[in-house]
């Protein structure tokens, strides 16, 4: 087998790539909906059609796609990925009508879900355990970049009839340069090893480490962990060697979803609107809201190999508990003067930092980071799979309560949940910066050999 000698940086920019097009392809459609709804004439079931079909597709691609990378590799999957993201992209700007659309948008869902299912895994195992923190959250980088993309392709195309289209179609170009990286990426030595090509394997760890001691060492690790040579299955997964990361995914994945990211995202130009923005306006500021989301992802970046993965969740929360209340009352407020639509706007900026940097990332992160090896595509499946399905419960069920409670008491109920999302992550996660995966696997290895003497988290 031939391995191209590529330098650390593509391999993770290209790694990440997938990302960019999940985050432009959920993020294009508030913009694009106004537009599609006009020439389309749809209705207002339809339009939530056109909007959730991303997210239907993106559970099945995760069910499906993931799970193979554990025979197939991650590469070929992403190859895979990017064929169908091309293919979506085009088919839904120049869909005819409202089936065309909702059936294309299913597709583009098949590869969003299929990426955020390969891409947490595959940069876990291509990066040094003192450095993975910070490379895994590129694929959150890649997600907030893509929609930033997709709030300025919303910007410049509103004036034009056929801008959605364009806005659609326009995915189709990282699509086709995701399927460039693809063929030159890498294996990952993980795998390699485990399909017994050590020389491969040796070949793409020394890209990423000079020292060929170093090397060696960390080759012996992999192999000794990938004695299991075949790739494991769901008994294994709901096995009790990995119980207690699969109960953490479970939980970190639906948390996420259920604190209300995306709800918040969402309101924003509401909220910048009650201000006294005009529409164009707030969409400026949403654009604002979008560069400020990608620097304080950066940060997450740099930061994430530095403070325990716990920690960072913990003080998330917190902080992101704190401005939902905040962002209620202003709400609140808001009818009685000013102040309160500047306290609801200021504390939804807060509460998009601590997402951006914290839960945003750290999720992904270590859902891809702690399954054992022959699961670890499945895992991070699994993860990706219980993610999109909250995803798709929190954003159909918000129109409904929202009329039942009115958005500001809707934000406390999401709050609460990030207030029982800190005993959770105190009761059931486990610490895994700062080891290598084989550690993480050996420590899940010996918990198991004494489920008795030690409590589940650490
Ligand atoms: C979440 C998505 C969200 C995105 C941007 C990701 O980590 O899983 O649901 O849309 O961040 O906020």
């Amino acid at each position: 087998m031939k391995v191209h000698k590529l330098s650390a940086g593509f391999i993770y920019f290209f790694g990440a790539l997938g990302g960019l097009l999940f985050g432009y392809d959920t993020g294009v459609i508030s913009g694009a909906i106004l537009f599609i709804s006009k020439q389309l004439t749809l209705t207002k079931w339809q339009e939530g059609w056109v909007v959730s079909a991303v997210l239907v597709g993106a559970i099945l691609g995760a069910a499906v796609i993931g799970p193979l990378s554990d025979r197939f590799g991650h590469r070929k999957l992403l190859l895979l990925s990017s064929i169908i993201f091309f293919i979506g992209a085009m088919w839904s700007g120049f869909a005819p009508d409202f089936l065309h659309l909702v059936a294309s948008r299913i597709v583009l869902g098949l590869a969003v879900g299929g990426a955020s299912s390969l891409i947490p895994t595959y940069l876990s195992e291509m990066a040094p355990a003192d450095k993975r923190g910070g490379v895994a959250s590129l694929f959150q980088m890649m997600i907030m970049t893509g929609i930033l993309i997709a709030y300025i392709s919303n910007y410049l195309l509103q004036g034009l009839t056929f801008g959605w289209r364009i806005m659609l179609a326009l995915a189709a170009l990282p699509a086709l340069l995701l399927f460039i990286g693809g063929w030159v990426l890498p294996e990952s030595p993980r795998f390699l090893v485990r399909e017994g090509k050590m020389l491969a394997a040796r070949q793409v760890l020394a890209m990423f480490n000079n020292d060929d001691k170093l090397v060696e060492a960390e080759l012996d690790d992999i192999a000794l962990q990938a004695q299991t040579k075949s790739a494991g299955s769901l008994a294994d997964l709901f096995g009790p060697l990995s119980r207690p990361v699969l109960i953490m995914a479970m939980g970190l994945a639906i948390f996420q979803q259920t604190m209300g990211c995306n709800t918040v995202l969402y309101y924003a130009p509401t909220i910048f609107t009650d201000i006294g923005f005009g529409i164009s306006a707030a969409l400026m500021a949403h654009i604002g809201i979008g560069i400020f989301n990608v620097i304080v992802t950066w940060v997450a970046v740099m930061i994430m190999d530095k403070i325990d993965r716990k920690k960072m969740l913990i003080y998330g929360a917190w902080g992101m508990g704190i401005s939902l209340i905040l962002m209620s009352v202003g709400m609140q407020l808001s009818g009685t003067g000013k102040f309160g639509s500047y306290l609801a706007a200021i504390a939804l900026t807060i509460y998009i930092a601590f997402f951006s940097a914290t839960w945003g990332p750290v999720m992904w992160v270590m859902i891809g980071e702690s399954f054992p090896l022959n699961i670890r595509g499945l895992g991070n499946s699994f993860g990706a799979v219980v993610n999109w399905t909250a995803n798709t419960i929190v954003s159909l069920t918000f129109p409904p309560l929202l009329s039942a409670f009115g958005t500001g008491n809707l934000f406390y109920l999401y709050a609460v949940m990030c207030f029982i999302s800190i005993w959770f992550v105190h009761k059931f996660t486990i610490e895994t910066r700062g080891r290598s995966l084989e550690q993480i696997e050996a420590r899940l290895r010996h918990r198991k050999n004494h489920l008795n003497d030690e409590p589940v988290a650490n």
